[in-house]
């Protein structure tokens, strides 16, 4: 039951990687990190908590290269679960039909609002109340799989794309621990071959809602 294997893939900055190394837990361990950047700096915090990194550089490879590397690597690193945090590229369907049910994202967003880019904009210009950010299984269609959790967040007056920004960052690095952690220790199920949530802990609602 412990100590399930998780990868994580990243492409820049990592802030949600090291909320996810910082979390105490038994549950799970990171066992490789892999980036499509080759600069990406969270490639710096995983060497300096001695996890493993791969890197498969997008911009010298074609897609279908690309793919087909990333694909490699994923099936010789055998995972329970494939964490995508901040990771720019979306995945073909060969790595998620492989590892369906076993792929999560987070989002800067209250999915299904707000697919794609540009969340915190569109969220002020919609003049929303709340924002936040969605952790949801990964499916063909983009920003559109089961939703696992989310955290909300309410906006304020003077809030701009750069503030709120960083209360999503905040809020993420809260939730997206958390949501790996229940996964790990079973207490959030996903079927392989058609991502469901399923509710095995009566004291868990599911999709699990922080309010900030
Ligand atoms: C996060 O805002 C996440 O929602 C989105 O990419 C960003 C990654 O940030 N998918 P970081 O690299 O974890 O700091």
């Amino acid at each position: 039951m412990t100590n399930k294997r998780i990868v994580v893939l990243i492409s820049g900055n990592g802030s949600n990687l090291q909320a996810i190394i910082d979390y105490k837990t038994l549950n799970y361990k990171i066992t490789c990190v892999v980036s499509d950047q080759e600069e990406a700096y969270g490639l710096m915090r995983a060497r300096m908590a001695n996890i493993p990194t791969k890197t498969i550089p997008s911009n010298k490879n074609l897609k279908k290269e690309f793919d087909a590397l990333l694909l490699e690597v994923l099936i010789d690193l055998n995972p329970d679960l494939i964490v995508l945090a901040g990771f720019m590229k979306i995945l073909n369907e060969d790595i998620v039909d492989t590892f369906n049910g076993k792929i999560i994202n987070i989002h800067p967003s209250l999915l299904p609002k707000y697919k794609g880019l540009h969340t915190h904009r569109k969220a002020l210009e919609a003049q929303d109340k709340y924002h936040g950010a969605t952790v949801h299984c990964v499916t063909k269609e983009l920003d559109a799989g089961p939703i696992l959790g989310q955290c909300q967040l309410t906006i304020c007056k003077d809030d701009t794309e750069i503030t709120l920004k960083e209360k999503v960052h905040q809020a993420e690095h809260i939730l997206y621990p958390l949501i790996i952690d229940y996964i790990c220790n079973e207490s959030i199920s996903i079927t392989n071959n058609q991502p469901q949530v399923i509710q095995k802990r009566k004291d868990l609602i599911i999709p699990i809602r922080i309010n900030l």
